[in-house]
């Protein structure tokens, strides 16, 4: 059948990535499986961005063998006509006559009436803010009720639950990023305020979809009691040699998980139900306070900066373990540090390079500070590669933010004059009152030379390294000022050796793994301050903690290397939290 293969940019825009017909057929059976039988013999179906129609497609091709005898009655919206033209198109050919309407649906969508529909079947548009515009994005999220960054798919799925009946059934696939991000709440509310999930895949990088984003189906009921939502998530695993390939989607409807070949590819598939609510989080970072009032104080330190609960799956072996550790967890990591992320240009090729000596006209070498990239980072310490530095134009003896005085550096002001254009151009800097010639995140030039842990943003494995020489630290990674962990140096430095010994441990990733559990394609996490916060840590004045902290020294003095003290390593934090191995 032709496919209306939309060209790449105006997929951007429009977030046409068309959904290939195998997954289609997944949803559609998974999606039948939560409808219950129309009484009325006839099931009212809308796709509200239906491009050439496959999701309706294949949900009448699977009605047909799960609901026999009842009649299909399909309704599609689309913004493209063309893509319109081929689904009719499919329609003649197949004699289904369903409903087909060219238009913008988030416009059309007041005008149905309520519970017009028995199931919506959707892959909506996934446009981002950049590419929506600002302007529109905000009317977007005044329209509907929307918080934060917004991108299109949040307005689409805001007006679904009205128009489903009475125990109606939503299909959505669309980027699982809605399970763990912060703007992902909208999702996470539209889903809960009026409707009821009952079935949740996360699809990780199993490439089952082609867009760059990772997919998630979520299957959810209007109304109805509370169910316990089955959640199911796969994901490319190192594993075991396996020598037969299994149907990834059968494995996805086991009972059990497992380890499966699909496409020459190993997955590890894990089955559980979804958490959603702030109920287990007293689980995971309960505390062990020596008084009441100390409890009370760092409860509400706690909430206060707690971000909106994220959804997470559970099950029976991980919720013990996590119980464990939140019973022996004495501060997170959010409540003891100030996490910033580096530094960003916004002009790099500027401003940063690792060939300063044959630039001209040439900087002042006071400027020139040495800045650290994920690249630099191993877990304990900063190895650099390369001679990368930042022309910093800031007055580092101050402790906010104090652009230089050009005229006390003029080899610097040719230099940027010579930039002016380009540097000029970013007008949003000039707009929030900087110079022309600052650069966009500056932090507090004054702490670059105190001692810092850092850790980059995208990484397989926590790479939590100490840096004591004073460098910059660039957009792709994140650090803590060590000073600012505690009053007196000493415990500071203390607090700094454990925060790094438990993220740098086994424990410390497969905390990350159950609670935060944000992967991209090939095991790489992002190590955000959302997710990095919220790492446990034992009270440091225990025997276990100081345990970790003097191992924790030995691995970044170099005394403490290779896979005997890591294991070490591991068996120390996992003793500091009285769970069992890493
Ligand atoms: C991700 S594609 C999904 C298409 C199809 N349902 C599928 O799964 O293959 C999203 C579709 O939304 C359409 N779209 C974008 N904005 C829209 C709007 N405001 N109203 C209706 N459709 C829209 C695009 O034209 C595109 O066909």
């Amino acid at each position: 059948m032709a496919s209306a293969a939309p060209a790449a940019r105006d997929r951007k825009r429009h977030g046409r990535h068309y959904t290939p017909p195998a997954l289609a057929r997944f949803l559609a059976g998974r999606l039948l499986a939560q409808v219950p039988r129309p009484d009325s013999g006839v099931l009212r179906v809308l796709d509200p961005a239906c491009g050439d129609g496959e999701l309706l497609f294949a949900l009448r091709t699977e009605a047909a063998a799960v609901l026999p005898g009842v009649r299909v009655a399909l309704t599609g919206y689309d913004l493209d006509a063309t893509a319109l033209a081929v689904a009719r198109a499919r329609d003649e050919a197949a004699g289904i006559g369903a409903d087909w309407h060219v238009g913008d649906f988030l416009t059309v969508a007041a005008e149905l009436g309520a519970a017009s529909f028995d199931a919506v079947i959707t892959n909506p548009p996934y446009v981002r803010t950049q590419q929506l515009g600002g302007v529109t994005a905000q009317l977007l999220s005044k329209q509907f009720g929307l918080r934060g960054r917004i991108d299109l798919t949040h307005p689409f799925v805001a007006t679904l639950p009205r128009l489903l009946a009475t125990g109606g059934v939503l299909g959505l696939l669309c980027a699982n990023r809605f399970l763990t991000t912060k703007a992902g709440a909208n999702i996470r509310r539209l889903l809960l305020a009026e409707l009821v999930p009952v079935e949740l895949y996360d699809l990780g990088d199993t490439k089952l979809f082609e867009a760059a984003v990772l997919p998630a189906i979520t299957i959810a009921r209007r109304g109805g009691g509370v169910d316990n939502c089955r959640y199911v998530s796969a994901y490319e695993t190192a594993g075991d040699e396996i020598a037969e390939e299994t149907d990834l989607f059968a494995a996805l409807l086991g009972e059990h998980g497992g380890v499966v070949l699909h496409n020459g590819r190993t997955f590890a598939i894990e089955v559980g139900t979804l958490v959603t609510s702030t109920a287990g989080r007293s689980l995971e970072i309960g505390v062990v306070a020596t008084d009441l009032a100390g409890q009370r104080r760092a409860t509400n330190r706690r909430r206060a900066r707690e971000p909106e609960t994220v959804w997470r799956m559970s099950h029976a072996g991980v919720d013990r373990w996590l119980a464990e550790i939140g019973a022996a967890t004495w501060r997170t990591f959010g409540e003891v540090a100030r996490i910033r992320v580096g530094i960003k240009t916004t002009a790099d090729r500027v401003f940063i390079s690792d060939r300063w000596c044959d630039v001209e006209p040439a900087p002042e070498p006071e400027l020139l500070l040495d800045l650290i990239t994920h690249h630099d980072l191993e877990p304990w310490r900063i190895t650099r590669s390369r001679d990368v530095r930042v022309l910093y134009p800031y007055d580092r003896t101050q402790s906010q933010r104090t652009p230089i005085d050009l005229h006390e550096y003029p080899g610097a002001a040719e230099y940027l004059r010579a930039n002016k254009d380009t540097l000029a151009a970013r007008s949003y800097v000039g707009a929030s009152g900087r110079e022309w010639f600052e650069i966009w995140v500056p932090q507090r030039p004054q702490l670059w030379q105190e001692p810092k842990l850092v850790f980059p943003d995208i990484s397989d494995r926590p790479r939590f390294a100490l840096d004591r020489s004073g460098a910059v630290v660039n957009g792709d990674c994140y650090w803590i000022a060590v000073p600012e962990l505690a009053e007196l140096p000493a415990d500071a430095e203390r607090l700094a050796y454990l925060l790094m010994g438990v993220a740098n441990s086994a424990l410390g990733l497969r905390f990350y793994d159950a609670v935060c559990g944000n992967r991209l394609y090939s095991g790489r996490r992002r190590w955000i301050t959302q997710y990095v916060s919220r790492l446990p840590l034992p009270d440091p004045g225990s025997t276990a903690a100081r345990a970790i902290i003097e191992l924790a020294r030995e691995f970044v003095d170099g005394r403490a290397s290779g896979v005997s003290a890591s294991v070490e390593l591991d068996e120390r934090v996992a003793a500091a939290f009285g769970v069992c191995g890493g």
